[in-house]
């Protein structure tokens, strides 16, 4: 990808990002997995897409994400979130703090709207924990809830370096988390399993990127999964296939939820179903950059500039949701989720208050965003859990699970 837009500091960062790379490469004697290089693309410490300081959110910057278009978004998962707040909390068998741990909390316009609004349903958290491993972006998280919340909700927000001591209790969210997670990538190459490793060298790619791909047999752990898929699919993969699986969910999933003794955890992505994944006709996979809205397979361009994303498997979720000890507690797209959680009465409300027809379009246009088939209303979809409290409140409507 070139563009002539990208300023000479950006291609002078992205470059020290490539040497970065490439002295790891030399480092692992010639080869390092996919997954090490999208790590270190998104999250190389001060250089990585996520770590270093580029707009990413937003207009100005590669993508928009459902939180960044306003807060019908977050109030509506708010919505679906305090009366597990609330049951937790009235239970006079189990007293205690209630918490909401969110994983990945971006620019910070999540969690602002969210807090704000759990606190209007009498319902604001003791704590409101960030799981951000970008310190670029917990200070700009920082920054914008500072500004946007009344003192003594700010004061419950707090940072954590690593997961949530064990045994609390309250909600866990993750909004486009799960797809930013550095993936492996498998290819079938007569009918085994390898998995793809970058070398350095120039793939012949329309543009000398100093990156190749090699491939090197699967290890245990990665072959099982690639074969546990082709049992539920019903069919081995065809030579050639490649695609992304991430063997280690269940211990991330793990990771992040193992303290929550009670409550709910709700998952929203990009994704499909196992068996819509992993289609015949979807032989490349998922993966894909994102560089100022428009989407890109070149994913060794510009490292550090541009966002790599896999979509995400939701029956892997449901699995590792599971495993963790979680009931399953229901899966839909996202509008379904918000409309079953109040989307409509939320507009209605931002529109009563509205100052003018020019803000109560910009209102109709958001919520349109959400929903419409076309835009995030399908391709989304959210996918929740629950330990000992009731959430399939959450997903009354349009149930999806039967396709997982
Ligand atoms: C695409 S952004 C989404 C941000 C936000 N949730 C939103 O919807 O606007 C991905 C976020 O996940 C964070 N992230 C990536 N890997 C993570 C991990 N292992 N644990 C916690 N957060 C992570 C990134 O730093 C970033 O804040």
């Amino acid at each position: 990808m070139s563009d002539p837009t990208v300023s000479e500091d950006a291609l002078a960062h992205s470059e020290r990002l490539r040497q970065l790379i490439l002295a790891q490469i030399a480092e692992a004697g010639g080869a390092i997995p996919f997954w090490r290089f999208m790590e270190l693309a998104l999250y190389a410490p001060g250089l990585g897409y996520y770590s270093a300081g580029a707009a990413k959110f937003g207009p100005a910057g590669d993508f928009v994400t459902a939180p960044e278009l306003g807060s019908l978004f977050a109030e509506c998962i708010a919505e679906a979130f305090a009366p597990v707040l609330q049951q937790l909390r009235d239970d006079p068998a189990d007293t205690g703090d209630t918490h909401v741990l969110e994983i990945g909390g971006g620019s910070g316009a999540f969690a602002g709207d969210a807090l704000a609004h759990l606190a209007a349903l009498g319902a604001a958290p003791a704590r409101y924990a960030i799981l951000e491993p970008s310190a670029d972006l917990r200070e700009r998280q920082r920054a914008h809830l500072q500004q946007r919340l009344p003192a003594d909700l700010f004061a419950r927000v707090q940072w954590l370096d690593g997961p949530m001591p064990s045994d609390w209790r309250g909600v866990l969210f993750a909004n486009e988390v799960v797809d930013a997670l550095p993936t492996p990538r498998f290819v079938i190459a007569e009918g085994q399993v390898f998995e793809e490793y970058v070398t350095a060298g120039d793939d012949g790619g329309a543009s000398a990127r100093g990156f190749s791909r090699t491939l090197q047999p699967a290890d245990a752990l990665l072959s099982s999964a690639v074969r546990h898929i082709e049992q539920q699919r019903g069919a081995p993969f065809p030579d050639g296939y490649r695609s992304e699986v991430l063997p280690q969910l269940p211990y991330w999933v793990q990771a992040v939820s193992g303290g929550l003794r009670r409550g709910a955890m709700l998952f929203v992505d990009y994704g499909y179903p196992r068996r819509e994944y992993y289609r015949d006709d979807r032989s490349d996979g998922t993966l894909r950059g994102f560089f100022r809205h428009q989407v890109s397979s070149d994913v060794f361009a510009l490292p550090g500039l541009l966002d790599l994303t896999a979509s995400v498997d939701f029956t892997a979720l449901a699995e590792a949701g599971t495993h963790a000890g979680f009931d399953f507690a229901g899966y839909c797209n996202q509008t379904s989720l918000l409309l079953g959680n109040r989307l409509e009465q939320r507009l209605a409300a931002h529109e009563a208050e509205a100052i003018d027809e020019a803000a109560r379009y910009a209102l109709r246009q958001q919520a349109k965003k959400l929903t419409l088939p076309g835009e995030m209303g399908e391709a989304f979809q959210a996918i929740g859990f629950a330990r000992d409290v009731d959430f399939e409140h959450a997903f009354l409507i349009g149930d999806l699970s039967y396709r997982l």
